[in-house]
């Protein structure tokens, strides 16, 4: 296994532009992400990746996104699947729902550099996605450079999440 090893029952295969290697990954989109996430899923699998599909399943023009996300963000939470993506229509709604789920990081991303850097400073493990904001072909890019990410695991990085762990929930 190689340095993306990502450990038993995972087989290891080398993408020709990206880092990443074969994994589980969980997605969830509502009526904003609905097009986008047929899209991304039958990319990923194509790519060698097994994907769980936590809905929509169907569109329906008024769902509601934690329906969806939530689900999907515990799967990542409880480590039934490696890394989450998760769509709607801004990707903000995504963003604050997943958040709420103890042992998510999740980060709205339209860049590249934040894309691959959240997951190696910051050890983001679902990535937020507008479907009315970004395109397919850069989502793809975002979703790459997130997947081929590793979060460093050292020193600094470490006590940074340690101090973001240890804050407590506040009451207004
Ligand atoms: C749905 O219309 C839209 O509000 C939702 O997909 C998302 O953008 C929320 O952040």
């Amino acid at each position: 296994m190689g340095e993306n090893s990502e450990g038993e029952g995972q087989h290891e295969v080398r993408f020709k532009y990206s880092r990443e290697v074969a994994m589980r990954i969980g997605i969830a989109a509502d009526h904003g992400g609905f097009d986008l996430k047929k899209q991304v899923v039958k990319d990923l699998e194509a790519a060698g990746h097994q994907v769980e599909d936590y809905g929509a399943y169907e569109f329906i023009a008024d769902d509601d996104y934690p329906d969806f996300i939530v689900p999907m963000a515990r799967a990542v939470a409880r480590g039934e699947v490696k890394r989450g993506i998760a769509i709607c229509g801004s990707g903000v709604g995504a963003c604050v729902a997943a958040n709420k789920i103890k042992g998510v990081r999740a980060a709205l991303i339209t860049d590249t550099f934040s894309a691959h850097q959240g997951v190696e400073d910051d050890d983001m493990n679902v990535i937020c996605l507008g479907g009315r904001v970004v395109g397919h072909s850069l989502v793809m890019e975002l979703i790459r450079a997130f997947l081929g990410a590793n979060f460093k695991n050292t020193g600094r990085f470490i006590r940074r999440l340690d101090k973001v762990r240890a804050i407590k929930m506040e009451e207004a």
